[in-house]
């Protein structure tokens, strides 16, 4: 049974996560828990561990012929977690999932291009549309915050159509969507696609976190959809890897799915000229244990964030009043908003850093106001438990104040 308990710190490293140079950087001290970059502070699947201690015991680190389970292994993975057949023909190995969203955008576009994406969302996404002169559009997500065990972020299809009329050339679909935790239903991915079609606009479907699914929420990848319109279909879906699932960020790699073969064909050609289309020996072999041996491992992983997540629902409720948790459906993130708490932004954030607790701000996600956060909680509970009663006291008594 893995210890999601207890993290290994024994060791010297240098995690981002728990850099003291970003960690002052962000919240002015080193004395917070990292709840922040959206990677995970437990122990990875003991077959994953296995295989690199495998690779590493040979010693010796010369090309590798990475046979075709690198692909057949996510192909039976998507078959076993989501029921969705992919032809393990149509991947294309990336370095990762950024670096193969930043190329598509480039492929796709000119600069000045519109491209559009739905805010909040996790950051990157405008950094990259940004960096490549392309023009960043946003569709902001309508938030009927609910308290009910709900999440209550939607889409504004309306906002979607109107923006996409002005000329967006590429969408960048989140599912499930960092940082509000929303999967989303087959029947919004849909709505999604007929506009996309109605417009001429490239959908581009980043699905890193479809593994991550809380409380029984089914996760519904695009390629499903573009199955069923049996037509060639230009949208490039889905961008994954196995880095948020197994916790695999520092050394997995990515990769491209795309269901039509010319398209497949054209992006196939774009990577290998460019020399990208293949990983190396440990991320492969990782690749394929992972998605070979990794399913108790994730479970069990599921479970725990389960656990955490109904006692954080609990605290909130009973000891935060005026604390709106966005129940996430999917992701290791969750989304808080304080603006109902009585509390300035700036008391908010005085009050976590003083509780020890180093959350995102939500500014840096485009959320429309200060008073949001994302929290990581693939992590520890106890410190967790800990971090939020200390939460607890620092605004209780910034009230007396
Ligand atoms: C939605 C989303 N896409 C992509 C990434 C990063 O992917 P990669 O490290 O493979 O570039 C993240 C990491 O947080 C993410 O949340």
């Amino acid at each position: 049974m893995p210890d999601f308990d207890n993290t290994n710190r024994s060791y010297q490293h240098q995690f981002i996560r728990q850099n003291s140079a970003m960690l002052k950087s962000i919240y002015g001290t080193t004395e917070v828990e990292p709840y922040w970059i959206a990677d995970m502070d437990f122990q990875v699947a003991e077959p994953v561990t296995a295989e690199l201690q495998r690779l590493v015991d040979r010693g010796r680190y010369a090309y590798e012929m990475v046979g075709d389970e690198v692909f057949s292994a996510p192909t039976s993975w998507f078959q076993r977690r989501h029921q969705l057949g992919l032809n393990p023909q149509r991947f294309i190995m990336a370095p990762g999932v950024l670096s193969a969203m930043s190329l598509i955008v480039r492929e796709l576009t000119n600069e000045g291009d519109k491209v559009l994406t739905q805010i909040p969302v996790y950051h990157q996404f405008r950094k990259l549309i940004n960096s490549a002169n392309r023009t960043l559009v946003t569709n902001p997500l309508i938030n009927d915050e609910r308290n009910d065990g709900k999440n209550g972020y939607r889409m504004d299809f309306a906002d979607l159509e109107q923006k996409f009329t002005d000329g967006v050339k590429v969408m960048i679909l989140c599912n499930p969507h960092n940082p509000v935790g929303r999967v989303w239903q087959e029947n919004e991915l849909q709505q999604v696609l007929e506009l996309a079609d109605k417009y001429d606009v490239t959908i581009i479907s980043d699905e890193i976190h479809a593994d991550i699914l809380l409380h029984n929420n089914r996760f519904t990848s695009l390629v499903s959809l573009l199955q069923k319109q049996q037509k060639p279909s230009k949208h490039i879906a889905l961008l994954g890897s196995p880095a948020k699932t197994f916790g695999m960020q520092g050394i997995a790699t990515g990769f491209i799915y795309i269901e039509d073969q010319a398209l497949h064909q054209r992006f196939n050609s774009l990577l290998e000229s460019m020399y990208l289309n293949h990983g190396n020996a440990l991320s492969s072999y990782a690749t394929i244990a992972a998605y070979t041996h990794g399913d108790a491992w994730l479970d069990q992983m599921l479970a725990y964030l389960e656990n955490s997540l109904s006692w954080i629902t609990e605290f909130i409720e009973k000891e935060l009043p005026g604390v709106v948790l966005s129940q996430p459906e999917g992701t290791y993130q969750i989304w808080l908003n304080f603006e109902q708490s009585g509390f300035s932004a700036e008391q908010i954030k005085q009050a976590l850093v003083a509780a020890g607790m180093g959350l995102s701000p939500g500014g840096w996600f485009q959320s429309d106001n200060d008073f949001y956060f994302r929290m990581n909680i693939a992590a520890p509970l106890a410190p967790m438990q800990q971090g939020f009663q200390q939460l607890k006291q620092q605004l209780s008594a910034k009230a007396i104040d």
